[in-house]
């Protein structure tokens, strides 16, 4: 680790587990509802020992946050363990012991026997096990989970799921997962949680149970594979030039950290090995959207460095060595043969390990990010983040204009539209033909959830139109959705301007604001003011951000291409060199020169 370093402490029946990571940057929105929702989903699972019920794992912000948002400094995690009330008398740190119930005899595959001989520790192994205990995992969860709030504040996104359990395999993917798993991972992660081994399908979940329960009763343990997913991940983090700077070796570290992970897997892998180059390899492809690939075999990564691709990454857990039958070995007091210790145990922990290893694979990625893009505040990542996204591509694609209302949207859009020669869109306008009604109508009739859903839907419809300048509503921000099909197809310009400025700019116009049903009722202004407050943080998220206070509509406009221009990378101006060479069915930003 280099730009973003992490350290954790705690025993198992300790009485906290701690964390410290460095190197976030400011200004990045966090609530600890955030990180919980992560240590929730690796305490379940079937297959889980008893300790699961004890504990149910919440973490207290100690230090690094502000009002909600990150600060610069490190920050600090505390997670109690609630089992420690019941081990207070032998594991406490105050002088005493020797503990009554030492433990003397080894378990084959666990920590205690090399690390007691290391550390001396032969009279006690739980000074050994304590530590070596996969309970640690949940403050690195934790800190992956704030990893992770960075990731997709950038529109990353990660999740994973459980391919086998011991011999039980699970069925291909169906279409929606499919895709899933090439634009949304987090999305395939939450679907996997719906099952109770995390298969992605009730027919291959019911076989992992299965295969669980029989390890239960003939009082043994089983490991399987997990498959991690990172989807929205630019070209370019990694780098070829040294061997600890290639990103391939450091996922393959930080996954092989994970307790009982043995294999780790980058995209085909060890299929790989048994095919010619001619079938393994990703065709390059020329098109539409720039730069492409024909598959994505190679898991995203080629010489040490992201190809825009989504990172596939496998691991294989081994079946966990507390195993009930216990095991043959020896009590170091009397040198004699004797059955492993047996702690309370689980059968089988592949589905949390998923859960473990889209934490790491978190924290290796935006330790990444932040070694690639620099930024002390993550206001200062967006552009060259944008860059990145956008770098394989010969034009920008559309460009999404966001911003509160009366930041002039729809008047700069259009104005930007027409030096540029593209068709503009305004979204509200889309969702109003589509409905047949008014907007204020369907907030009236079928309230706000639907009209966000009519939207989305309008948005989805729109983007696969010819490129072209698309004005969003006020509230689209608000959408995970909306912000995913944003930057899978174009650059996003935020447009904004004091709320004062706001305000009178739509008091101007009477109807207009009686036309908001978010404005209706109350002071306007004042509700204004507490929509711009609340929304900051989403139009903050966009690649370039233009103060529109003073700027008439055309200098405003003439800012925006400026903006995105600065955006586009040299597969773009490569492209606007050769003109000749660009697939016909499209006009784009890139190909236009426009009126400046
Ligand atoms: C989520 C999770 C839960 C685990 N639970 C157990 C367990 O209940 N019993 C056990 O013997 N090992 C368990 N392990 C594995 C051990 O922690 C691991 O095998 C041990 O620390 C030795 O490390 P190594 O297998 O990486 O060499 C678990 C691992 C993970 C990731």
């Amino acid at each position: 680790m280099s730009r973003l370093r992490y350290l954790t402490a705690g025993e198992s029946h300790g009485p906290a587990l701690v964390g410290i990571l460095e190197g976030l940057p400011s200004g990045l929105p966090l609530e600890s509802s955030d990180i919980d929702r992560d240590l929730a989903r690796r305490q379940r699972g079937y297959g889980r020992g008893g300790r699961m019920k004890i504990e149910q794992d919440t973490a207290e912000i100690l230090s690094g946050v502000r009002f909600g948002f990150t600060l610069g400094s490190p920050l600090g995690l505390l997670i109690r363990n609630r089992d420690f009330t019941n081990w207070q008398m032998r594991m406490g740190a105050a002088p005493g012991g020797p503990d009554p119930h030492p433990v003397t005899i080894p378990r084959p595959g666990h920590a205690d026997l090399a690390g007691g001989l290391k550390y001396d520790h032969l009279d006690d192994l739980r000074n050994i096990l304590e530590r070596a205990s996969a309970r640690e995992t949940a403050i690195r969860v934790a800190l992956g989970a704030v990893a992770r709030t960075l990731l997709r504040d950038l529109g990353i996104q990660i999740g994973s799921f459980v391919r086998s359990i011991g011999e039980a395999e699970a069925g291909p993917l169906d279409e929606e997962t499919q895709r899933l798993w090439r634009e949304d991972a987090e999305a395939l992660g939450l679907r996997a949680d719906r099952t109770e081994t995390r298969a992605l399908d009730e027919p291959s979940s019911r076989s992992f149970v299965e295969a669980i329960r029989r390890a239960q009763q003939r009082r043994d343990t089983l490991g399987g594979v997990i498959e991690v997913v990172a989807t929205g991940v630019p070209v370019g983090l990694g780098s070829h030039v040294q061997w600890d700077r290639k990103l391939d070796g450091r996922i393959a570290q930080a996954m092989m950290s994970i307790p009982a992970i043995k294999a780790v897997e980058l995209g085909d892998g060890w299929q790989a090995a048994h095919l010619y180059g001619s079938q393994v390899h990703d065709a390059i492809k020329w098109g539409a959207q720039g730069l492409s690939r024909a598959s994505n075999r190679a898991g995203g990564l080629e010489g040490g460095v992201t190809n825009g691709e989504p990172l596939v990454v496998r691991a294989a857990m081994k079946p966990l060595s507390t195993v009930p039958a216990a095991l043959p070995s020896v009590d170091l007091t009397t040198l004699q043969a004797a059955p492993a210790h047996v702690e309370r145990t689980d059968t089988c922990a592949v589905p949390s390990a998923g859960v473990i290893a889209e934490a790491v694979l978190a924290l290796c990625l935006a330790d990444a990010l932040l070694e690639t893009l620099g930024g002390d505040t993550i206001a200062s990542l967006r552009q060259p983040m944008a860059r990145l996204r956008l770098s394989t591509r010969a034009r920008a694609g559309h460009l999404f204009v966001i911003g509160p209302m009366g930041s002039g949207k729809s008047t700069v859009g259009a104005a930007v539209a027409r030096r540029l020669g593209l068709p503009f869109t305004d979204l509200d306008q889309v969702v109003e033909t589509r409905a047949g009604v008014s907007i204020s109508e369907i907030f009236a009739s079928q309230g706000e959830p639907e009209f966000r859903r009519l939207e989305s839907e309008a948005l989805t419809q729109v983007v696969q139109r010819e490129l072209g300048v698309i004005a969003m509503g006020g509230g689209t921000v608000l959408n995970e959705g909306a912000w995913q099909l944003m930057r899978r197809n174009g650059a996003i310009v935020a447009l904004n301007a004091p709320p004062e400025e706001l305000a009178r700019r739509l008091l101007r116009n009477e109807r207009a604001v009686q036309q908001r049903p978010l404005l209706a009722g109350a002071d306007p202004t004042q509700r204004l003011h507490q929509l711009v407050r609340e929304r900051q943080r989403f139009y903050g998220r966009a690649d370039v951000c233009l103060n529109t206070l003073g700027l008439n509509v055309e200098d405003a406009a003439e800012m925006v291409i400026g903006l995105t221009r600065s955006l586009e990378g040299r597969i773009a101006e490569r492209a606007r060199e050769k003109s000749s060479d660009l697939p016909p069915e499209s006009s784009g930003m890139a190909g236009q020169d426009g009126e400046e």
